[in-house]
């Protein structure tokens, strides 16, 4: 089964970082995002991957091949921004099969997702959250969807998309050819309009990484789930509270203090006497000696 994934967006809520570094290609936990998204389709069963990127998108063509998740990387390169709907519908011709995967390359699952059976309507996935600010609600009713509601404007519950989908061909086929769109806004109200939209359930933890502040919060988050440093590593000679994620190939000075909550990436440089505190030092990253950050996001935009 081939599964897409979505990566020519802008990443314009993650600048400056997405000056240099698309936002696939920002680290999660250490791992690129896009390596990570691929990792969870082959565990859906993916057996092919294609990626839909933009003019500038060779590196994270390169990353995915060298990451040899899968096999092979088919690519779509887009001349023009043509919006999730009208890349997914102009790659048609690359995908295999009458039905396959779509993933934003934007969010970030961990945990099982229940096995979809065979139905005949495209499928959204979606995930229950207490506050859908930000977010558009997706109003479900016995597993079907019966419509959408834009984002709240203050703190209300309910299912949102969650930017992971399994869509028919003939579905993806009523947008026009060639043109911009959207998939949520001009495919799923039409396929929810004519009954050919289902909900399918993620519970376990989900996260859109697409501004500093999901960013940041995803990688708390997962921290605690997953089994990142829980102690202080055995060879290292400056200060570790846990839970952190450090490169071993980063740098850091005996006299720093590192956590909790922190992920230090490969290159990174720490001086004497930091202290990093609930933050993300991205890779080649300098943090000067006796610097203090708290909540942060670091990196060498040079
Ligand atoms: P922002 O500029 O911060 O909104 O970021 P974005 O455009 O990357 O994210 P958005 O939430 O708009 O898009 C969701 C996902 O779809 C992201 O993974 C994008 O990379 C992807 N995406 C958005 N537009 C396009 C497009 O025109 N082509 C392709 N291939 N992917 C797109």
């Amino acid at each position: 089964m081939d599964a897409v994934i979505l990566a020519g967006g802008l990443g314009t809520r993650l600048r400056p970082f997405t000056y240099k570094t698309p936002k696939p290609l920002m680290p999660l936990l250490n791992v690129p995002i896009v390596v990570r998204q691929a990792e969870f389709l082959r565990s859906l069963g993916a057996t092919r991957l294609v990626v839909l990127v933009n003019a500038s998108g060779r590196r994270i063509v390169s990353v995915l091949e060298s990451s040899c998740v899968f096999p092979k990387v088919h690519v779509r390169y887009e001349s023009r921004p043509l919006g999730t709907g009208g890349a997914v519908r102009s790659a048609l011709d690359i995908i295999q099969g009458e039905w396959f995967f779509v993933m934003n390359g934007d969010v970030c699952f961990f945990g099982d997702l229940p096995k979809m059976g065979l139905c005949d309507e495209s499928v959204i996935v979606v995930h229950e959250v207490t506050d859908a600010t930000g977010f558009g609600l997706v109003r479900c009713e016995n597993e079907m969807i019966e419509g959408f509601t834009e984002k709240p404007g203050e703190a209300t519950s309910g299912f949102i998309n969650a930017g992971l989908y399994r869509l028919w061909k003939q579905d993806v086929m009523l947008l026009a050819g060639g043109e911009s769109a959207s998939l949520e806004r001009d495919l799923f109200p039409v396929l929810s309009s004519r009954g050919r939209l289902r909900a399918h359930v993620f519970r376990g933890f989900w996260s859109d990484l697409g501004t500093h502040e999901r960013y940041l919060n995803a990688h708390y988050e997962l921290m605690q789930k997953m089994a990142v440093f829980q102690g202080t590593p055995p060879s290292c000679n400056f200060q570790v509270i846990p839970p952190c994620c450090i490169s071993p190939e980063a740098r850091i000075s005996s006299s720093a203090s590192i956590g909790p909550y922190t992920t230090v990436g490969a290159g990174a440089v720490v001086g004497e006497g930091a202290s990093i505190i609930r933050s993300v030092i991205l890779p080649g990253a300098h943090v000067r000696a006796y610097a203090q950050i708290e909540g942060s996001i670091v990196g060498d935009l040079t």
